[in-house]
């Protein structure tokens, strides 16, 4: 036996942590037994039942997961490996990773770097690796240090706090957004120059405002973006990652066709594997061990539902990783 968040809808959606045994893992061919998972920003949805992100009943939540190989059929894995799991649909549509034992498919798993224990590797979760993932998007369209100003928004959440210290880290010059004033010292411990208030973002702007940063990490999406766009200097790029403020884009060709900048889509879930590989070796180079703890609170499993409601809430700072033995 062992614990699980199990979520489920019959016809009442319910959330709760409680023992289950291996017949309720699903199919795969590899078992982990996952000694840390996460919660981010899809994990609360799921489940507090916000949106319907659990597509297949009963679920075992827990997008991300990071712990060693128990028994697998895949050939790339045996047992003792250390492994980590983003994505893929874990948590949505396959039982996840907030229990002690998951099983998954061998062509999921990312070997998870020497550079980092499983709580680390769960401290970078979905959120932290996304983050890489919009830097090296950045980096790929020109973006070096010394270009100018770079805007992260959300920036007190999970992809915005591990952006701030990343690109900080890198040398650029990071304005974190935030709406909460109070955190302002945080963010500069992790890097940020200038810390400014969301609402200058967040209401609807000009098609074509000031020009100011070269490059943009935004996780909020709706006027936070489109505003972004419409103050990114000519010739620069928006990573687009999150919808924390909503899913709409209410903005013009304006800043695409008049300034020549770019919108960079970046998505974590079906990432392939070459990219996820390159994304976790350089947050092994880049991210700093000591900012990450500085932005990790640790709960037990036991207190993720209370921990993922305050997450919906815009209550919690940084990264939460979920001890699961
Ligand atoms: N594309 C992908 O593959 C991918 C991967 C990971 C995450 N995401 C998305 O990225 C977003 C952030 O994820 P996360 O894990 O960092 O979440 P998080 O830890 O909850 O952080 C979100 C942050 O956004 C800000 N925020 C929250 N609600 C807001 C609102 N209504 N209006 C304006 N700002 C708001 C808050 O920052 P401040 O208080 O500092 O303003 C909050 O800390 C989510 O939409 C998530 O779904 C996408």
């Amino acid at each position: 036996m062992f614990q699980a968040l199990v979520l489920e809808k019959d016809p009442e959606f319910r959330a709760a942590v409680r023992e289950v045994d291996d017949s309720f893992l699903p199919d795969g061919d590899v078992t982990v037994a996952i000694e840390y998972s996460t919660l981010n920003y899809k994990d609360g949805l799921a489940i507090t039942n916000k949106s319907p992100v659990v597509r297949s009943w009963p679920m075992v939540a827990g997008i991300d997961g990071s712990g060693t190989v128990l028994e697998s059929r895949a050939s790339a894995w045996k047992p003792g490996d250390a492994v980590v799991l983003n994505g893929f649909g874990v948590g949505e549509t396959h039982k996840g990773c907030l229990a002690a034992k998951a099983r998954l498919k061998g062509e999921w798993l990312v070997r998870r770097p020497a550079a980092f224990t499983a709580r680390q590797a769960m401290a970078i979760g979905t959120a932290g690796y996304t983050a890489m993932l919009c830097v090296l998007a950045l980096e790929r369209h020109g973006l070096k240090p010394g270009a100018g100003e770079v805007l992260v928004t959300g920036a007190t959440g999970g992809v915005g706090s591990v952006a701030v210290a990343l690109l900080a880290r890198l040398g650029h010059q990071v304005v974190a957004a935030t709406g909460k004033a109070a955190e302002a010292d945080y963010l500069r411990k992790l890097g940020a120059a200038n810390v400014i208030d969301r609402a200058e973002l967040a209401t609807p702007g000009k098609p074509l405002q000031k020009e100011r940063w070269a490059g943009v990490v935004d996780a909020l999406g709706s006027h936070t973006l489109a505003n972004a766009c419409a103050q990114t200097r000519y010739g620069g790029a928006v990573a687009a990652c999150g919808l924390a403020q909503g899913m709409d884009l209410p903005s013009s060709v304006a800043p695409f066709i008049l300034r020549g900048i770019s919108l960079l889509g970046i998505d974590s879930v079906m990432a392939p594997m070459a990219s996820r590989e390159q994304a976790w070796a350089r947050l092994a180079r880049d991210l700093d061990p000591q900012l990450l703890e500085t932005m990790t609170t640790e709960i037990p499993l036991s207190g993720a539902i209370e921990a993922a409601q305050k997450l919906m809430a815009g209550q919690v700072r940084g990264r939460i990783v979920v001890r699961t033995i």
